[in-house]
């Protein structure tokens, strides 16, 4: 009597069998079941097809996995008993297939097995058992139609397809992608700051902050799915102007999740937020630099707590404050607290905007963002009509707050002449828009 291990006898038999198999060949596969009478379980696969097998006669090597076992692309699998791959039929003979054609559901050219579950952009779609694909209606992000309607309709900006939208739905976009509360009229009626434009005093057509003070205009933040635009846009426009008034002796980028996670009162966090609520932040309590308290992104659980806020500043006298806790990013020393003077806000006339733009900086400004705006991929940006016909539902917007770092001009085809805001340091192509869109642009000096 021997003994040997138990995993060991188990493998030595395993090897037997394999070997046994190989011998008999043939003998196997006539014992095999048959698949077509067993249930063709993949019924629109493409396995000849995606091998561009076919072979005449019997060809036992004419063969490819099939969900575990095997099926064949020969002549000889269409007898009685058949094992024939489920395209056999129509790749290898051109005919139907000799099974009932329910199993799956055709959809742009593909089959899917039934019961099965897809996602079709934003929508998750399910092969009914009768062969109907059903799929979810929402609204998505990205719309192909009126991607199409948009570049066709020569409105003077591209639309494409973000790849950071696709698989969203236009309400996710609304809920996640803006993040800034609209103002009450408390804020709107604030006083307005009047600069003076000299007499005869000219703006020039175009200008870029990022020329004027090379080095001092800091590249946006990606809020991600964070709803928090309102501490995006107040910490941008905030770091380039201590960038610029200290003369570049500091230019920090100023940290949006110290606003998202300390400024709490009457604020929402990555679920929105008061731009003026922001800015008495930033002058009486301070933040630190992006670098010591970087972004952490939106808190998964949605109704969960916001995240502790990790950082808290004392006064030490003369109005200036500092930090009382190290760093969040535990390689980051410097937890210097920055403050800034109050906001204050501007009128909406436009060379008043401008002078206020290149003498002190980049300014902030709410829009009414529509749905056609997460598909801006260049040129002057304008709300297009082409979801005026649709439902209600494909027709959302939602308030978003963003930094203006210049302006600048083009003559349309017809001779006119469109004068627009940019808001991006580096890439003139992004993100700019025309003055329409904008509301009551606010800033702080
Ligand atoms: C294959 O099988 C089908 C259905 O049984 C039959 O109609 C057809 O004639 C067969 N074709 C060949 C080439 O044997
Ligand atoms: C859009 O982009 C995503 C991600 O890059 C891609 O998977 C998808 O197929 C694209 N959709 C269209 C319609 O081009």
């Amino acid at each position: 009597m021997w003994r040997c291990p138990l995993g060991l006898l188990l493998l030595l038999l395993l090897a037997g069998e394999l070997a046994l198999g190989a011998r008999r060949g043939r003998g196997r596969r006539e014992l095999a079941p048959a698949l077509h009478l067993r249930g063709i379980r993949d019924a629109g696969g493409r396995y000849c097809q995606e091998q561009d097998l076919c072979c005449r006669g019997r060809a036992d090597e004419c063969a490819l996995p099939y969900l575990g076992v095997t099926c064949y692309c020969d002549l000889f699998c269409n007898r009685t008993v058949s094992d024939c791959c489920p395209d056999f039929w129509d790749f290898c003979l051109g005919v139907p297939p000799p099974f009932p054609p329910v199993q799956g559901c055709v959809h742009r050219g593909r089959v899917y097995p039934v019961l099965g579950t897809y996602w079709d952009n934003c929508n998750r779609c399910t092969c009914q058992e009768k062969g109907q694909w059903e799929c979810d209606q929402e609204p998505c992000l990205v719309d192909q139609d009126m991607i199409n309607a948009i570049n066709q309709g020569n409105y003077g900006w591209r639309a494409g397809n973000h790849s950071a939208f696709w698989g969203m739905t236009l309400d996710e976009g609304i809920r996640y992608r803006l993040g800034t509360i609209r103002p009450s009229s408390s804020v709107t009626s604030m006083n307005e700051i009047h600069t003076v434009l000299g007499p005869g005093e000219v703006l020039p057509t175009a200008f870029e902050a990022s020329e004027k003070w090379p080095n001092l205009i800091h590249e946006p933040l990606d809020q991600g799915n964070c709803a928090g635009s309102w501490a995006f846009s107040t910490a941008a426009v905030a770091s380039d102007r201590v960038s610029i008034h200290s003369l570049g002796h500091m230019t920090p980028v100023l940290s949006p999740q110290n606003l998202l996670s300390c400024d709490t009162h009457n604020q929402q966090g990555c679920r929105g937020g008061h731009l003026d609520g922001a800015w008495w932040f930033l002058r009486r309590r301070g933040v630190v630099s992006d670098h010591c308290y970087p972004f952490s992104g939106r808190e998964r659980d949605e109704a969960g707590p916001a995240p502790r806020c990790m950082m808290h500043s004392r006064a030490m006298g003369r109005g200036k404050r500092q930090a009382t806790a190290h760093c969040p990013n535990s390689r980051v020393h410097t937890n210097d607290i920055y403050q800034v003077t109050p906001a204050y806000r501007l009128g909406s006339s436009e060379k008043e905007i401008m002078k206020e733009l290149m003498e002190n900086g980049p300014v902030q400004a709410l829009m009414e963002v529509h749905e056609d705006f997460f598909l801006y991929q260049g040129g002057v940006y304008s709300h297009t009509p082409v979801s005026h016909g649709r439902p209600e539902r494909y027709r959302r917007h939602g308030t978003h707050s963003v930094k203006i770092t210049g302006w600048g001009e083009e003559t349309l085809p017809d001779g006119r002449t469109l004068k627009y805001w940019t808001n991006s340091a580096m890439r003139k192509d992004t993100w700019p828009m025309t003055t329409p869109e904008l509301l009551s642009p606010q800033l702080f000096s």
